[in-house]
């Protein structure tokens, strides 16, 4: 015969090269706490019906923590043979405690088995990703002190754009992190649905009670449909999904702080624990844990994308297929919460170089919107306007110097309201007193956001 779980109809013995060839435990293993917890939660559930006695069940329960001290303290073997985490641990508990072990997958599948661990370890996830964001977002808000007066010039298309506060910068970043965590919460409460009880695909015959595992797993509902949630893994894809914007939103940062601790920019300099050298060139401070967290958005966009593909076309329910998710899944986590972890402590260590800064501020024309949107106030229409400035612009280039620098004349001649109180708007710094609206770079503004983000993250 073949001593397998599921050997009973098999005569004989499975090929070597499929047991390494499908095997899960390798890395599934990392389900063990989760994979305790569920079984624990089921056995006390069947006693609670009178499947199992209640003896049967605290021998069970028993057998599980042992088991679990054994695989933490890491002298617990897992085989290959026995395919998965699941299916090691309830031969391990027969081993320990003899036949009652034999009771505990009463009214259960690997199918719901898997689906519930890896529920509650995303959960896990999604909690530990959330607490990292938020330390992220702090390490930002942690700067607004220091860099309150800093302007930077804003850019779109990298080219010079408008002035901004560096902590309206700050504050983007925050915005664009609370986005992340609010997806990761919202992603959340769909993965934390109980699948436990849905057996194979189609439900059991036995007398089960699935409230009661869920309140022991803390899940907050019941999977309503058992076909649906054997072959169901939107709960994993949203979360890859999640952990794929977070890559992308710190691959920004990534590469913005790349380009700005260059020669070229000098806006900023990166802690130097967090940069690495050349071995050839002496004078090489390199700027690689920013370059890795861009790289490494790669392989989890990459996740995202096998996870999708994975799932196409899969008709109900379990496929085998979809064993292939935790390697993708675990990955994306690792390297995100990793990224995080560093990336906070970039931002908190890094510094802005405001002499630079303020060296090249007056170059680019950052305050030609500002001048544009006086003289409307002054009664010309915003395109006339644009033109009248653009003019300005052009002249000012020839001559090499900033707005600021014209001639009343010069400016008289562009436009006949155009007086001394232009140089009342044009500079850097009162162009961006200048702003008003709501969610600008106005310094009042911007001093609300800072507060109220403060507020928000208890700093
Ligand atoms: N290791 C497998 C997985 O992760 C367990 C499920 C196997 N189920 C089955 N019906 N063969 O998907």
């Amino acid at each position: 015969g073949n001593t397998k779980p599921w050997g009973g109809v098999f005569d004989g013995d499975t090929a070597p090269l499929v047991e390494k060839f499908s095997e899960s435990v390798s890395y599934d293993c990392r389900l063990y706490t989760q994979d305790v917890r569920g079984s624990i939660a089921h056995a006390r559930m069947l006693a609670s019906t009178g499947v199992l006695t209640d003896g049967e069940a605290e021998q069970i329960v028993a057998g599980l923590e042992d088991i679990q001290r054994e695989i933490a303290a890491g002298t617990f073997l897992f085989r290959q043979d026995l395919e998965d985490v699941h299916m090691n641990i309830e031969r391990a508990l027969v081993e320990r405690i003899g036949d009652v072990g034999r009771k505990l997958h009463t009214g259960r599948s690997r199918n719901d088995q898997v689906s519930t661990d890896f529920r509650l370890w995303i959960r896990e996830g999604i909690d530990r990703a959330e607490r990292l964001l938020g330390d992220l977002q702090r390490a930002f808000v942690g700067r607004c002190e220091a860099d309150a007066s800093v302007i930077l010039p804003g850019y779109t298309h990298l080219q010079r754009a408008q002035p901004v506060l560096a902590n309206h910068y700050w504050l983007a970043y925050c915005e664009k992190f609370q986005r992340d965590r609010d997806r990761l919460a919202d992603c959340r409460r769909r993965v934390n649905q109980l699948p436990l009880g849905t057996a194979a695909l189609a439900g059991t015959t036995m007398d089960i009670d699935r409230q009661h595992v869920a309140d022991a797993l803390e899940f907050e509902g019941l999977v309503a449909n058992s076909l649906d949630s054997s072959s169901d893994r939107d709960f994993a894809i949203e979360y890859a999904f999640a952990l794929t914007l977070v890559a992308e939103h710190l691959s920004t940062l990534a590469e913005e702080w790349i380009l700005w601790s260059t020669v070229e920019f000098n806006f900023i300099k990166l802690p130097q624990a967090y940069c690495t050298g050349s071995s050839i060139m002496p004078q090489k401070i390199n700027p690689d844990v920013m370059e890795l967290i861009r790289g490494k958005t790669a392989r989890v966009v990459g996740n995202l994308q096998s996870l999708l593909v994975l799932i196409k076309g899969l008709p109900l329910a379990y496929n085998r297929d979809l064993q292939e998710d935790k390697q993708r899944v675990f990955d994306s986590a690792d390297t995100v919460e990793a990224c995080l972890q560093l990336a906070s402590e970039v931002v908190a260590g890094a510094e802005l170089q405001v002499e630079n800064i303020n060296a090249r501020l007056e170059r680019g024309y950052l305050d030609a919107t500002t001048l544009m949107e006086h003289l409307i106030k002054l009664g010309v229409p915003q395109r006339t306007a644009h033109e009248i400035i653009g003019n300005l612009v052009a002249t000012a280039m020839k001559q090499d110097v900033p707005l600021a620098e014209l001639t009343l004349e010069e400016f008289q001649a562009a436009h006949a309201s155009l007086d001394e109180s232009v140089y009342q708007v044009l500079g850097v710094k009162q162009a961006i007193a200048a702003f008003k609206s709501v969610g600008s770079t106005a310094p009042e503004r911007v001093a609300e956001q800072v507060t109220l983000w403060r507020k928000r993250l208890k700093t």
